[in-house]
């Protein structure tokens, strides 16, 4: 026993070292007990992500170590949510010393309501738990009827029971599940599984998963339900059978009702045996995720998604009316009007709201607008769809206010009625890719058209109005033919040469030539909007079966021949960690060009932790940032000619399918009009808060601007916020001032990413990075270093100077966020007169 007890203290070390003679825990109470959340719970600790728990009752692992249960007060970052929860801990001891995983929480008590320091937990006989908060309101408590509670118990498996005299349990936390399922836990036909609101507000979601006679259903809870998920053997069959049950055993999930096999097992995708533990839980996604702990690592891995891995599949994934298509999220194509918004156009993913809401009081003036192409995520949901014809499944739905859209699906080509199914609330849609069984479906949404405009102005009004509008329409007309008569003059003699000249896309490996018409088609007239930026504006295309991003040119007046040598230069330009020119088009007015598609969008959506992204992991971003430097090296250095990018910022990194980092928009400036170019360097180039000083205080460049950019956007990937955040308290706006204070004060640490994972364990690594970063951003440009230099540190082949200065703010008045301003990159006219009123 006595030679336990140093394991014991290496399992129960917390920060405040404790003696281990006088180290002990319960896992049993007896009633009348009551815990206070307060600093003196002697089981408690602060975890590398900002979570920290005090532990009231713990069940070591019967092998003396490993994962262990305990229930207590939890909380996590910032820690001012805190809920009463049954948690996993674990302590190893290797060669790396002490470990601490991330504690998982499985189970909450009232996840909508966090307590505060100075909530009670009372066990007493009458009511089992009860628990208060700090101003004496009553959260929780365990409905026992009147039967009498002698004591509370957490088992081996994670089961907290309340048990009377006769040591039969009372209440269970395991029949009362929350969102997760552990190892021997079961879930009875007719309970559910309920998601968090978010990754941060665990209130209860609107998604949830049920136990029914027919199989397992997951639903997005609206009226009625709408089911985006089923594993089953009867998709029919709704009824509750509550002998139903389904239980995660080791490595696998038991259904147990009478339309499966008796124990039938459910093997799904990425399912191993449990090295040490497992659990699964319903995430604020939608996602079923098997968690495992793998102690060789000391971390807990996600083993796979029960559910489909296809992000589209999932109803909220683009929020309401959203269209996912890839991982990217668009409003409907507003072909016929202007009927769809973004709900922040920094987060397509938040989804879409309607421009004018559909109101029951003017029916009149509701439309069906149709969406080609989508799929929405219950397809398979036979209960829910009827069975009529197109036109009437759409006349009803006009009919009924309550419907915002339908989906309607033939069965064959050859039948004239298929299935209807009306939506009281719209979820995302999936773009269908072309292997997609759902070909023969459509979906029409509803949308309030403004009524026409009533006709009040009388005759005589009405005809001068005429008059003098068919005078000015006449007088443009003669106009806008002078002028074409000129243009067409000047340029038809010599086009037919010039591009005799550049039959370019008949090398190998050079962009192809697009006519105008082609890409119209290809972008569906230009609907699919990805992106906007200081040279135009990205559409979304398809071109023989390949998906395409399509940047159309504004401010193009440039000739014919110069951009056709651009094109050629750019085309030329072949990096893995550079977006690819594949095409471009140019007529008399058009200029386009053609990139590969990057499913993953620019980095600027992955940087800050939102609500429907994984935060990217440590080597994530480590990969992200050395494409960066990569690309940039390769521009400066490697090229032919020396590209400078002088916009370097994450909204122009594209991220592909494995987050390899790719540079967009390089080369660029060329293809604008050259007369313009030297005045847009400072109207239309560099964004605010990537600008190196020198460049808008003396207006002087060279590379240093692009890796002084560099170093910023490499801040932003390891604090996981971007440099200026209008949304922060005045003190925290600015990034780069925080990072001057925390170098200052040699508290850098405190600025990494609390999502990053394990910080603990990167943290030499992650740090070395910021070094780097602030090597970028001396404010004297000889002092940073070049590309090349860069990419060496990242190689290790290199270190990053050790003498750097720590003043990262120039002596003049900097950006600040105006009041009532929340977009640092809105505007870019707009923000650099902003700066040319403080160039001094
Ligand atoms: C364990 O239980 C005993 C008796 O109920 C109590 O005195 C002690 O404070 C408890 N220990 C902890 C760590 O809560
Ligand atoms: C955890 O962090 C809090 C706040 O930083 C601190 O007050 C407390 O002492 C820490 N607790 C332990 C056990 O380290
Ligand atoms: C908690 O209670 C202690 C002792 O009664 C008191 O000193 C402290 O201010 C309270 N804390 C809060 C946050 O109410
Ligand atoms: C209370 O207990 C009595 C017997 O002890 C039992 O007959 C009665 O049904 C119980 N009432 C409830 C509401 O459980
Ligand atoms: C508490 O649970 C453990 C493990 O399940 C069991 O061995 C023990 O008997 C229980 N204690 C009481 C008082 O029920
Ligand atoms: C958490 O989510 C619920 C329901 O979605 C919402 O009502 C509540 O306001 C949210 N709480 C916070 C702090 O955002
Ligand atoms: C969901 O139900 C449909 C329709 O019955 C069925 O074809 C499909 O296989 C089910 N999905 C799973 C994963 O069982
Ligand atoms: C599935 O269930 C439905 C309704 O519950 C029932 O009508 C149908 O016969 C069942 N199908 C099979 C194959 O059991
Ligand atoms: C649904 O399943 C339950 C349990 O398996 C069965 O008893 C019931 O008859 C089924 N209902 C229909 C309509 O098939
Ligand atoms: C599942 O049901 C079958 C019979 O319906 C039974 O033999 C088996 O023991 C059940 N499985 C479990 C884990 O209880
Ligand atoms: C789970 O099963 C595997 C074999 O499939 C076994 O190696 C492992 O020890 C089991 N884990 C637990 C926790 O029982
Ligand atoms: C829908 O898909 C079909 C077949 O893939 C294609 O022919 C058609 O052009 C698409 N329609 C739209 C509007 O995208």
């Amino acid at each position: 026993m006595a030679s336990c007890l140093p394991l014991l203290a290496i399992l129960l070390y917390f920060s405040f070292s404790v003696e281990p003679q006088s180290l002990y825990y319960n896992s049993t109470a007896i009633a009348p007990t009551s815990w206070i959340n307060s600093p003196a719970i002697p089981l408690s600790t602060n975890y590398s992500d900002g979570s920290s728990v005090r532990a009231l009752l713990l069940r070591l692992n019967p092998a003396g170590f490993g994962p262990s249960f305990a229930a207590g007060f939890y909380c996590f970052y910032p820690c001012k949510s805190v809920f009463f929860s049954i948690f996993i801990v674990y302590a190893i001891r290797d060669e790396r010393g002490l470990w601490y995983p991330i504690p998982q929480v499985i189970w909450s008590a009232n996840r909508a309501h966090p307590i505060s320091e100075n909530a009670t937990l009372q066990l007493t006989s009458q009511s089992g738990l009860t628990l208060h908060d700090g101003d004496g309101s009553l959260i929780w408590t365990t409905d026992i009827g009147n039967q009498s509670v002698a004591g509370i118990n957490i088992t081996e498996f994670g089961n907290l029971v309340l048990f009377d005299i006769n040591n039969s349990p009372i209440w269970q936390s395991w029949e009362h599940p929350t969102d997760s399922l552990v190892m021997g836990q079961s879930l009875a036909g007719g309970q559910r599984l309920t998601a968090s609101s978010s990754r941060t507000n665990w209130t209860e979601g609107r998604l949830y998963l049920i136990l029914l006679a027919g199989g397992i259903f997951a639903f997005v809870n609206s009226n009625p339900p709408q089911l985006y998920y089923n594993i089953s053997s009867n998709i029919s069959n709704r009824s509750v059978d509550k002998s139903a049950f389904l239980t995660l055993g080791n490595g696998s999930l038991y259904m147990n009702s009478s339309l499966f096999k008796p124990n039938e097992r459910i093997v799904l995708k990425g399912f191993v045996g449990a090295r040490n533990i497992q659990y699964i839980r319903l995430e604020y996604d939608g996602h079923l995720r098997l968690y495992d702990f793998d102690s060789s690592t000391g971390q807990w891995i996600l083993l796979g998604d029960l559910f489909t891995e296809d992000y589209c599949a999932y109803p909220t994934f683009c929020g309401h009316y959203g269209i996912c298509n890839n991982g990217q999220c668009t409003c409907p194509a507003e072909t016929s009007g202007n009927y769809f918004k973004l709900v922040d156009d920094r987060q397509p993913q938040l989804g879409c709201s309607t421009v004018t809401p559909i109101t029951c009081e003017d029916v009149n003036n509701h439309e069906l607008l149709t969406i080609s192409n989508v799929s929405y995520p219950n397809y398979v949901d036979d209960v829910a769809f009827s069975r009529i014809d197109e036109d009437r499944c759409k006349k009803d739905c006009l009919e009924n206010c309550s419907c915002k859209a339908v989906v309607y699906r033939y069965f064959d080509k050859n039948v004239s009625d298929g299935r209807c199914f009306m939506l009281s609330e719209v979820f995302s849609f999936e773009n269908y890719k072309s292997e997609s069984p759902y070909t023969n479906s459509s979906a029409y949404i509803k949308v309030q058209v403004a009524p026409s405009p009533p006709h009040s102005r009388g005759g005589l009004g009405k005809i001068l109005v005429f008059t003098f509008g068919t005078l000015l329409c006449l007088l443009a007309l003669i106009s806008i033919y002078l002028v074409c008569l000129r243009k067409v003059e000047e340029t038809q003699d010599s086009e037919e040469a010039e591009d005799e000249d550049f039959n370019i896309d008949q090398l190998p490996g050079m962009p192809t030539r697009f006519s105008f018409e082609e890409l119209r088609e290809a972008t569906e007239n230009f609907t699919k909007k990805l992106g906007e930026g200081g040279f135009g504006t990205v559409f979304e295309g398809s071109w023989s079966n390949e998906r395409i991003a399509v940047k159309r040119l504004k401010n193009t007046e440039q000739a014919r021949k110069d951009f056709l040598v651009e094109v050629v230069a750019i085309g030329r330009i072949h990096h893995i960690n550079l977006v690819r020119l594949t095409g471009y088009c140019v007529d008399r007015v058009n200029r386009l060009l053609v990139y590969e598609y990057m499913c993953n969008g620019s980095l600027d959506q992955w940087i800050s932790c939102n609500e429907w992204r994984e935060p990217l992991d440590w080597s994530t971003r480590l990969k992200i940032i050395t494409g960066i430097a990569k690309g940039l090296c390769y521009l400066q250095e490697d090229c032919r000619q020396k590209i400078l990018h002088f916009d370097i910022k994450p909204e122009n990194i594209l991220l592909d399918e494995k987050f390899n980092a790719k540079i967009s928009d390089f080369g660029l400036s060329k293809l604008i009009d050259r007369e313009m170019s030297r005045v847009m360097t400072l109207q239309m180039r560099g964004t605010l808060g990537y600008m190196a000083p020198e460049w808008w205080i003396t207006g002087e460049v060279s590379e240093k601007v692009d890796v002084y950019s560099y170093g910023v956007v490499v801040m932003e990937i390891l604090c996981g916020r971007r440099n200026i955040d209008c949304s922060q308290t005045k003190e925290n706006q600015h990034l780069l001032v925080l990072l001057e204070q925390k170098a200052k004060s040699n508290e850098l640490l405190d600025l990494i990413d609390k999502n990053i994972g394990d910080v603990n364990s990167y943290e030499g690594e992650i740090m070395n990075i910021m070094q780097l970063a602030m090597w970028c951003l001396q404010l004297d440009s000889s002092r940073r270093p070049s590309m090349s230099a860069v990419v060496k540190v990242l190689e290790r082949v290199m270190v990053v100077e050790t003498s750097l200065s720590y003043n990262f703010i120039p002596s003049i008045p900097t950006i600040t966020c105006a009041v009532g301003q929340v977009d640092q990159s809105a505007a870019l006219l707009a923000s650099t007169s902003r700066v040319q009123d403080q160039i001094p």
